[in-house]
């Protein structure tokens, strides 16, 4: 049992159990993601939200400079984005910075206070000539949009809990915010999801591309719609992008591990599918996994190092299985026994893998509801560290692919497009340009 025998071989088994997703349970998850998609864009109770939103095709000529800020799981970036036009884009300034928690889960003031700040620091030593300066803002959480700027939170999600802002339209919070630090000459001109900026992105570089998945700490996913498929449709336009919130899918084959870090999340009972394939969590259950382990006398760890929650990060799995020395030191691990380092490593696959076939079979939902014959070529744009940092996980998310669609899977293909959360929204922010805004 590749380097796992005697009295461990058991536990190997009994993991892979745990952690396993057959073919016939994807093929049932898909169907139940159609029910619960048709359920959303119908605006019937569903863990899909399926969120219209204001995006557009773009056509790959837009062209400016644009100032973007955006608000991911763990980072915020602020940057500054050049369109060039014939489909090429570059970011030509950037910084990040770290979220703090009692930023995560402080008040709503505060937050977009911080969120400001970010922005000066930013603008430190550039150039701002006077009057009026479009802001693209990557906001990565569920809005019920108003416009192509304004937008309502629904509901934080990864770790998120800011008091008094539920409900409220973030773009004229942030707005506030920036008048209060003296900034007044920036406005939001676009509001974006990370999802969909990243379609956007993908379609601005690839006409092809039909859909955007943001595989981080988090993950979710967007593509192109029909109009007449939206409960809300009232004419107009031919298509809508539509921010799936698929984090939220919750027809889902659990296990005992999957539970309790859902019972210990401050969102329990949200984000299922969220939780068990994105990077936030995957570390965690990692951690439950190996306390267990270590509770039934299997492994010889330090049980301090595995008490405090979310100390195993999800990056920490791919470092293992690439057999990094430094992780085992850091972790205080490198006394473990040959055999017991095994198991461990099997279980960060298992659960990479689990990972990567329920994202499989969520992206093969979307594309078999856009196209149920497969029968055009479809083309993923993808950001994201778990994604973009993890050469083995690709490979796994691939391989779940060709398994599921068999001689299909070579209609679907993925790109990356590194930054792809911030070039979209520069894209969007561009038609606020053509109606009247000015650029950097
Ligand atoms: C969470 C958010 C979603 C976002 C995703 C990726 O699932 O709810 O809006 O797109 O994380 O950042």
């Amino acid at each position: 049992m590749d380097g796992v025998k005697g009295r461990l071989g058991p536990y190997v088994s009994e993991m892979r159990e745990l952690f396993s997703l057959s073919l016939e349970q994807i093929d049932e998850m898909i169907l139940s993601f159609h029910q619960e998609m048709e359920l959303g864009l119908k605006g019937c109770g569903s863990s899909l939200s399926m969120l219209p939103t204001y995006a557009r095709r773009p056509t790959g000529s837009e062209v400016g400079d644009y100032l973007v800020l955006d608000i991911g799981g763990t980072l915020i970036k602020v940057l500054k984005v050049s369109l060039q036009g014939g489909r090429h884009s570059r970011v030509t300034g950037m910084k990040s910075y770290a979220v703090p928690s009692h930023v995560m889960n402080g008040d709503c003031e505060e937050f977009f206070n911080y969120l400001a700040v970010c922005v000066e620091s930013f603008l430190r030593g550039v150039s701002c000539q006077g009057g009026f300066y479009p802001m693209a803002f990557t906001f990565s959480f569920p809005l019920e949009h108003t416009s192509l700027s304004s937008g309502r939170l629904i509901r934080w999600t990864k770790g998120f809990n800011v008091r008094n802002v539920l409900g409220k339209d973030v773009s004229v919070l942030l707005n506030e915010a920036l008048q209060r630090r003296g900034m007044g000459f920036i406005r939001v001109a676009s509001l974006m999801n990370d999802t969909v900026a990243t379609l956007v992105a993908g379609a601005y570089r690839d006409p092809y591309c039909d859909m955007g998945v943001i595989l981080g700490t988090g993950t979710n996913a967007s593509y192109f719609e029909n109009w007449s498929r939206i409960y809300s449709s009232t004419g107009g336009r031919s298509e809508v992008v539509i921010n799936m919130e698929w984090g939220s899918f919750n027809r889902l084959y659990r296990n005992m591990f999957d539970e309790v870090l859902d019972k210990m999340s401050p969102n329990s009972g949200e984000q299922q599918f969220e939780k068990m394939t994105s990077g936030k969590y995957l570390g965690e259950v990692m951690r439950l996994v190996l306390k267990y382990l270590k509770e039934n006398g299997v492994l010889s760890v330090r049980k301090e190092s595995l008490e405090l929650s979310h100390l195993i990060r999800s990056e920490f799995l791919h470092l293992l299985l690439r057999e990094d020395r430094d992780i085992l030191v850091l972790l205080g691990w490198e006394d473990l026994k040959k055999e017991e380092l095994n198991l461990v490593r099997r279980i960060a696959r298992f659960l990479l893998e689990r990972s990567a076939r329920l994202i499989s079979a969520a992206i093969v939902a979307v594309v078999k509801w856009m196209d149920p014959c497969f029968k055009c070529s479809h083309k993923v744009a993808v950001d994201g560290a778990l994604f973009t940092q993890n050469q083995l996980y690709r490979r796994m998310v691939k391989r779940a692919l060709r398994e599921i669609l068999g001689e299909y899977a070579s209609n679907v293909s993925f790109f990356v497009v590194k930054n792809g959360s911030a070039i979209g929204s520069a894209v969007s922010a561009s038609y606020a340009l053509a109606n009247g805004a000015r650029s950097m």
